[in-house]
């Protein structure tokens, strides 16, 4: 089994715990698995006028969304909604008209935030568009991480085993997703 996973943060804060999260995912990925964290830090920002020569870096998301089998789309909350940096992201990948990139994928989604809620109205608002994108979400496990700031060491390392647990959960489930959406 060989599987490609373009994995994206919507933070593009140095120290974010959303990125830290990714990370995470990345290094408890089951045998077989090859997750690629995608740079979208520079992708202008959405602009139709760009669509009749596609700026260089809208290529390069273009080829990492096609070129992978699944997709994992990890967001911090910003006022109970999912992350602009992502948001254009997802625009992006779904442009030019006709061509959306992000059809079919499987899909992992993950909250992430310092605070108590998980960042639950980012993911169900990040939910919303997936099912618009015709993606594959992964409906259960679930996956909110709440008080990230307690969950990783200085180096940016996971240091709780109980989200050490929920991520070999998910990935479990979502494996079996990538699978059978393969066969
Ligand atoms: C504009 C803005 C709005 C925010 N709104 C929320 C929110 O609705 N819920 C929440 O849990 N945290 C909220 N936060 C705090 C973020 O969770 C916190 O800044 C977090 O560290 C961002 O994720 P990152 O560490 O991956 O960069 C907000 C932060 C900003 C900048």
């Amino acid at each position: 089994m060989s599987i490609k996973i373009a994995a994206f943060s919507g933070s593009l804060r140095k120290d974010s715990y959303t990125t830290k999260l990714v990370k995470a995912f990345q290094h408890l990925a089951p045998e077989g698995i090859a997750v690629e964290i995608v740079d979208i830090s520079q992708l202008p920002l959405l602009n139709q006028d760009l669509e009749t020569d596609l700026p260089q870096q809208v290529k390069d998301l273009h080829s990492s969304v096609e070129n992978a089998d699944a997709i994992i789309l990890a967001t911090p909350e910003y006022n109970r909604s999912y992350s602009p940096v992502l948001k254009n992201a997802l625009d992006w990948g779904s442009r030019p008209q006709g061509q959306n990139k992000w059809d079919k994928k499987p899909v992992a989604v993950l909250g992430c935030t310092p605070y108590n809620l998980g960042a639950f109205g980012a993911v169900n608002h990040l939910r919303q568009v997936l099912v618009y994108l015709n993606m594959q979400p992964l409906q259960q496990p679930e996956f909110y991480l709440a008080g990230a700031a307690e969950k990783f060491d200085e180096q940016g390392n996971l240091t709780d085993e109980q989200t050490r647990k929920m991520i070999t959960a998910v990935w479990t489930s979502f494996t079996e997703l990538i699978s059978k959406s393969n066969s």
